[in-house]
């Protein structure tokens, strides 16, 4: 127990406060880190079954962090939303943060919908900086999603936050992201007009590796019907060598998991 020093500092009534806030913040990161997890099991599942079965992987890499407890605070702060657990909770949607990088767009949205088509994703709200780019040229298709999390005596839904977007850019957002904190925020007109040039030409290159992707694609398809078609048969060719039952018990390989102990 905290005791009031000489009239001065917190009495035992407000150090039981804060005591008790301080638990619920624990309790509440705890529960983010939870859903945090439930989503990356989730994105490395999907992840995963595209690598062993359809042979492609639309998934490049995965990143998740946690925001710190630091951070957490400071927006709070800013936003003028009380630093309590519950208004944490209803206030801020980024606690819990995954970044899905893709290869080609059409990936991005095909996780989308491979995401929210599951049962107990719910998506909360979308934004879609892809079809509407920012001023500055970002580029990144983010979903507010929340998941259940089972604890021991509730279910407790999760916000989490999942950010898709393709290499070019991740590329892009790591380098302004990089030079707006650099400039505190203040990016000089010169490299504001260089960055808008470069996100317009990592479009055009996501554009034709898109095209690339896709042409590739129709004449492995292409090659599949002729090859079925020849040889009489509906099942797809076996390749030669491929290791069907060693790909099913291969255990998951650099999954890019990265969360942020607090
Ligand atoms: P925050 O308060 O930053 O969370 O913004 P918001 O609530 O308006 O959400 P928004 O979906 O616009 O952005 C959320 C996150 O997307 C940011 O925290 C960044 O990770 C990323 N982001 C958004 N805009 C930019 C941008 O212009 N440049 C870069 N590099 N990242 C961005
Ligand atoms: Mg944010």
């Amino acid at each position: 127990m905290f005791r009031q020093i000489d009239g001065e500092g917190a009495s035992d009534t407000d150090a039981a406060e804060l005591r008790e806030i301080a638990l619920g913040f624990r309790r509440l990161l705890m529960t983010y880190r939870f859903g945090l997890d439930e989503m990356m099991t989730k994105v490395t599942i999907l992840r995963e079954e595209f690598r062993h079965i359809h042979d492609y992987t639309p998934i490049e890499h995965i990143g998740s962090r946690m925001k710190s407890f630091e951070s957490i605070l400071a927006k709070a702060n800013r936003r003028g939303i009380p630093l309590r657990p519950d208004a944490v909770r209803d206030s801020l949607t980024d606690i819990a943060g995954v970044r899905i990088t893709c290869s080609f767009v059409t990936d991005i949205y095909r996780m989308r919908d491979l995401l929210i088509g599951q049962r107990d994703v719910t998506l909360l709200q979308e934004k879609d900086y892809i079809a509407e780019p920012k001023a500055n040229g970002y580029k990144s298709l983010h979903l507010i999603l929340s998941v259940p999390v089972y604890l021991s005596d509730r279910i407790e839904q999760v916000v989490v936050e999942v950010q898709l977007r393709t290499i070019a850019m991740d590329f892009w957002a790591s380098l302004e992201h990089k030079i707006y904190y650099k400039y505190d925020r203040e990016i000089p007109p010169h490299l504001t007009a260089a960055l808008a040039a470069a996100a317009t030409e990592a479009a055009t290159l996501d554009a034709t590796m898109q095209r690339i992707h896709s042409e590739v694609q129709e004449l492995a398809r292409d090659g599949d019907a002729a090859g079925a078609a020849g040889s009489g048969g509906s099942d797809a060719p076996v390749r030669a060598g491929a290791p069907i039952i060693a790909t099913i018990v291969e255990p998951p390989s650099d999954l890019g998991h990265r969360t942020v102990a607090l």
